[in-house]
């Protein structure tokens, strides 16, 4: 892998000139991309598919990824520019976001508002609203794949690596993503909203616990975090109660 980051600096894709590696992941490598075109401003992030990974199923995967957020449009949702393919290396271009990821965010305990976190909640459970109202199930919410920007005001939705556009079968028939964060019946290969519900109940857990007064809130997680997704409250539900607390708060 060593190699390919050495080949690709300095190297253009599209009219972007790679400036750094920003990730380097098993499946992808994400680099920041600086515009060579004087009527552009903005850096993007150019993920590409690791070649080592150019494997059929994988190569289908990344493009329906680009597809499934090519076809979505909220604030709150990585925007992609172009898929495209330059030698053996397949990249999608996205927007760049200047921040951390939630991990980063939590674990270098980085210093940030009760009331920040709880609209950064809001917010996450919004746009899984919207994608759910596009009968995308996203299949992979957890705090490394939400963007936030240094100062807190962007935040961004990422890696529908595993999103599934839903149908008549809900059947997976791949389990991928974060044991910790993933419903028990994705286990056995059903796919469903609810799924995003118990992913987005351990994500509000862990983030309360941390930083805010969480006792209010452990009745909502506790069904959030049923085993039997009908169990489990809606969204909006969720939402509201969140919304209450960040109304109520006093400072
Ligand atoms: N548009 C972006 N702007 C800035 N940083 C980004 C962007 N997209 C991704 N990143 C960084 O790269 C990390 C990984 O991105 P992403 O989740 O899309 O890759 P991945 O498919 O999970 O990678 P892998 O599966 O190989 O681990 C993010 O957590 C974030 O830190
Ligand atoms: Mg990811």
């Amino acid at each position: 892998m060593e190699q390919y980051k050495i080949k690709l600096k300095g190297q253009i894709i599209e009219s972007y000139k790679i400036e750094e590696i920003i990730w380097q992941g098993g499946t992808s490598t994400i680099y920041k991309g600086i515009p060579q075109d004087l009527n552009s401003q903005n850096p993007v992030a150019i993920k590409i598919l690791n070649p080592y990974r150019n494997l059929k199923h994988q190569i289908d995967a990344f493009k329906k990824e680009y597809k499934i957020l090519k076809n979505l449009s909220h604030s709150d949702i990585i925007k992609v520019f172009k898929l495209g393919k330059l030698n053996n290396l397949y990249y999608m271009i996205m927007e760049y976001v200047d921040g951390n990821n939630l991990r980063t965010i939590l674990n270098k305990n980085i210093e940030i508002s009760c009331p920040t976190i709880l609209k950064i909640l809001i917010r996450i459970g919004q746009a899984i609203e919207y994608i759910h109202s596009k009968k995308i199930v996203h299949n992979d919410i957890k705090p490394e794949n939400i963007l936030i920007s240094k100062d807190f005001l962007n935040l961004k939705l990422i890696d529908f690596g595993f999103a599934k556009k839903l149908g008549f079968f809900r059947k997976l028939n791949y389990t991928g993503g974060t044991d910790k964060y993933i419903a028990p019946e994705r286990k056995k290969g059903i796919c469903d909203f609810k799924s995003d519900i118990y992913s987005y109940g351990i994500m509000i857990e862990e983030l309360l616990s941390k930083y805010v007064i969480f006792e209010e809130f452990y009745p909502v997680i506790n069904l959030a975090k049923s085993e039997q997704p009908e169990k489990r409250p809606s969204l909006k539900e969720i939402i509201e109660k969140l919304e209450k607390l960040y109304e109520n708060w006093d400072n």
